[in-house]
């Protein structure tokens, strides 16, 4: 009887504690996807912001000069692989894109979905916020 009380109170642990796991991962699941519909509702891009998330793209990116990835400063408005002297991929320099706002923001999301073979290594930036405000420092930064 005894016992069965003490195994009765462990299940009943146990499932306490399966039921604040689950708890965590439901919160885990359900917080970037708020983030994200808060993120979309406030869609016009941020420049000031843009200019952090640009840190992202400077391991191979400046704006005025060319790196590994070419120069940014009037990429808003340019046709993509224009830059002379850069070693852009055949994949790049055939896409027929130019780049502004649209473009940009599909780039952004996924670059080897867009470009299939470009050189450019980078897998993306996910949240929609970060590409409107990135976006935004780019056009700001080639004026
Ligand atoms: C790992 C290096 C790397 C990172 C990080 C990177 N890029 Fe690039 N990027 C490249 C390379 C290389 C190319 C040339 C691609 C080609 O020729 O296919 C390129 C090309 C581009 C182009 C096309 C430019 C043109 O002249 O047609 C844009 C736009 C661009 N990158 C934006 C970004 C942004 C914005 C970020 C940051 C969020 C970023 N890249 C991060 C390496 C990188």
């Amino acid at each position: 009887m005894q016992r069965d009380f003490a195994a009765a109170i462990a299940a009943g642990r146990a499932a306490g504690a399966v039921a604040a796991i689950a708890a965590v991962i439901a919160a885990a699941v359900v917080t970037p996807v708020a983030a994200d519909s808060v993120a979309r509702a406030a869609v016009p891009g941020d420049p000031a912001r843009g200019e952090k998330v640009y840190e992202r793209c400077e391991g191979c990116h400046a704006i005025d000069r060319d790196r590994i990835g070419p120069r940014h400063k009037g990429v808003v408005g340019r046709k993509a692989g224009s830059i002379d002297g850069f070693a852009y991929s055949s994949a790049m320099k055939t896409s027929g894109l130019t780049w502004d706002e649209a473009t940009l923001d599909r780039f952004l999301q996924g670059p080897t979905r867009l470009v299939p073979g470009t050189r450019m290594g980078f897998a993306g930036v996910p949240v929609e916020q970060d590409r409107a405000d990135l976006i935004a420092y780019l056009k700001k930064a080639g004026e």
